[in-house]
């Protein structure tokens, strides 16, 4: 009998990651992301040749009109204070980035699901977020006329976004609409390729997107390589994770936003900002998540070594 119970528990086990296997199998649901660069035929030399060669070599392909893989280079892995299992929010630059957003990038890009009180998880109060909110003219109603009017914002009011319709925003910036940032950081990742995948899967890595967004906001100014033929209205950016180069002109320079805590006023210290900002607002309980996870895995580490020993226990006593 207990054979027969655990010869079925043995083939429960077997047939387990068949589904799960399945799921994963499933074409991802169509999102507004381009797919993240599938697996370039490059990368199958990856093993040999570092990200910025391979980076050349995509230079190099589409100097030859060959069909070039992108993004044409392999964004640079940044430190970010929330990776790994121990990370945590660097509140500071949190605030800086949001500041980034206000400032410079919220005149195009929307940010729709992030409401104002949400931002008390950047260390804001209560009445510093009610001041916040009420700096944004909301539209609301219809009142008992039937008409449309405007108020200041409240806590639960989300960021407005600046055009009324994907369609407008498009219209004012030659075509392409500016993508909406409440889950941007999220939505972008540069494929990493054999074998740094693998040890992805043991250091946490999550910051994909931070470190693609971090990457186009530092790539532009390069020289586009000779014979790349650009569309009108485009800007070369060798990072743009979808073609060579892309609607938005570089957004952001050196002195635009004024810090109030004396860190530097670069491009480079912005965009690390905006973009750890950026991951905060797609995923807010990240480093919750990831400090859970962590402790879980110790606790299945030693549960299958306690299953293991009672397994050896309960079968002793039965000659085999
Ligand atoms: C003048 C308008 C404008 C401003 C200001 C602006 N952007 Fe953009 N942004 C665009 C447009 C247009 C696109 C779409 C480009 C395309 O798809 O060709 C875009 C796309 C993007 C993308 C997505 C790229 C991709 O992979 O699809 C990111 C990330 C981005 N912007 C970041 C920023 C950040 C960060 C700021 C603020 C520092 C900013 N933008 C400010 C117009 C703007």
């Amino acid at each position: 009998m207990k054979r027969l119970l655990s010869a079925l528990l043995a083939a429960a086990f077997l047939a387990a990651p068949l589904p799960a296997f399945a799921q994963t199998a499933e074409p991802a649901p169509a999102t507004e992301a381009p797919a993240p660069g599938e697996a370039p035929a490059s990368s199958t030399g990856v093993n040999t040749v570092s990200g910025e060669q391979e980076g050349e070599a995509n230079v190099a392909a589409a100097e030859e009109h060959a069909t070039p893989h992108y993004p044409l280079k392999k964004p640079e892995h940044m430190d970010w204070s929330f990776a790994g299992p121990f990370g945590k929010w660097d509140l500071g630059q949190l605030q800086r980035g949001m500041q980034v957003y206000r400032e410079v990038c919220s005149s195009c890009h929307s940010m729709n699901l992030v409401a104002f009180r949400n931002l008390e998880a950047l260390g804001y109060s209560d009445a510093q977020v009610r001041a916040l909110a009420a700096e944004y003219q909301i539209q609301d109603g219809p009142d008992a006329n039937g008409e449309m009017f405007e108020r200041p914002g409240i806590p639960s009011d989300h960021f407005p976004a600046p055009f009324p319709n994907p369609e407008a925003a498009a219209a004012s910036n030659g075509g392409a609409h500016p993508p909406d940032f409440s889950l941007i950081a999220k939505a972008r990742a540069v494929e990493r390729g054999f074998p740094t995948f693998v040890f992805d899967i043991f250091t946490q890595y999550a910051e994909g997107g931070p470190d693609y967004i971090h990457a186009l906001l530092t790539g532009y100014g390069e020289e586009p390589p000779a014979g790349l033929e650009l569309q009108p209205g485009t800007h070369y950016n060798p990072y743009f994770i979808a073609s060579s180069a892309l609607a938005m002109a570089q957004p952001i320079s050196d002195g635009q936003v004024t810090y109030g805590d004396g860190s530097p006023e670069t491009v480079e210290q912005y965009s690390r900002d905006i973009s750890a900002f950026l991951m905060w607002a797609a995923e807010p309980h990240l480093v919750e998540r990831k400090s859970l996870g962590f402790v879980v895995m110790i606790f299945l580490i030693g549960f299958a070594g306690m299953l293991y020993a009672v397994k050896r226990r309960v079968w002793s006593k039965i000659p085999h």
